[in-house]
């Protein structure tokens, strides 16, 4: 099957990290560049890691781009106390090969959707600054584009405040921007990703596979799994590797057209995503939102690609 082109859009800290690596081996997608931004961690350590993984998963011919360093609005947030200092739970992976293009990320979403118009997948797992402003500078931008997947948001609940996503939090004003942009965009908020945990013995299993590719994906995840586990949950989300999946094969979740609206306002909602999911009279259905999947899919599908590796 020819595989459609994916842009990656990230803000290395751990499980982007994992995500990357998944991106080798999906069944529909492929890989042709990644973009950088500040969430996680600074914007300096997200491209850096971004480069380490990329060449870690010997897709070193993957351009990497620049972007934000900081939201449209509001203050810098960042989660240094889950993904450590330095974005990958400290461990030192060789330093990259290359250094990003000149060209910045928001520039690059659009030159790569230009290429290929109505093909190009946006998979958007960090706050959502260069989406927004690659939207805000090319307004056709949106028509070029296949859809975008976004990790972030949630139809109940928020994992920084009770309300709100840390990806939507950072940013709320450019998430707005992009529910609101006319492209499809698909939310894989906390609603799914919290059901796509994978367990300490699990992670164990992955490193077994025995390739280094594997031992550092069980590594890396160690920091948070310990955050995770502190909260008494069966083991750790995989955020943005189940959102890179869901993008390649959506057929074992379960996804509903909603109206999805992003709080910017308030005092204790700012960074809300505000979902109708079952009336269709309040607001606009300009999203389709994921709900559920299948676990044990999930675990095969992770399990297959992180094999794949040690071929
Ligand atoms: O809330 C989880 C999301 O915030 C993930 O994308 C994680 O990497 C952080 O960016
Ligand atoms: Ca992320």
């Amino acid at each position: 099957m020819n595989k459609l082109p994916m842009l990656l859009d990230c803000d290395t800290g751990v499980d982007d990290a994992v995500a990357i690596l998944f991106t080798k081996y999906l069944n529909t997608l492929e890989l042709v560049a990644a973009t950088t931004v500040a969430g996680n961690v600074e914007v300096e350590h997200t491209t850096r890691n971004t480069l380490q993984v990329l060449e870690l998963a010997g897709m070193g011919h993957v351009p990497v781009y620049m972007g934000a360093d900081k939201p449209l609005l509001g203050e810098t947030v960042t989660a240094h106390h889950i993904h450590g200092m330095n974005g990958l739970n400290d461990i030192e992976l060789p330093l990259p090969k290359r250094a990003a293009e000149a060209m910045p990320a928001w520039d690059a979403i659009y030159e790569f959707a230009k290429k290929t118009p109505g093909q190009l997948t946006v998979v958007a797992v960090g706050p959502l600054t260069n989406l927004a402003l690659a939207i805000a500078k090319y307004k056709e931008l949106p028509g070029l584009l296949k859809r975008i997947v976004i990790m972030g948001g949630a139809a109940v609940g928020g994992n920084v405040t009770p309300a709100a996503e840390f990806n939507i939090y950072a940013d709320p004003e450019a998430a707005d921007m992009v529910f609101t942009c006319g492209a499809p965009v698909y939310m894989c908020g906390l609603d799914v990703t919290m059901r796509a945990y994978v367990t300490a013995q699990e992670l164990d299993e992955i490193a077994a596979l025995g390739s280094k590719q594997a031992v550092f994906a069980r590594d890396v995840m160690q920091g948070i799994l310990q955050f995770y586990c502190t909260y008494k949950l069966g083991g750790v989300a995989f955020h943005d590797p189940v959102t890179v999946l869901y993008a390649d094969d959506d057929s074992y979740f379960q996804t509903d057209h909603a109206g999805v609206r992003v709080e910017t306002k308030g005092k204790l909602t700012r960074g809300k995503t505000v979902t109708d999911l079952y009336s269709d009279k309040q607001m606009e259905h300009n999203a389709y939102v994921v709900t559920n999947l299948d676990r044990e899919v999930f675990k095969r599908r992770v399990f297959e690609i992180m094999a794949q590796y040690g071929e």
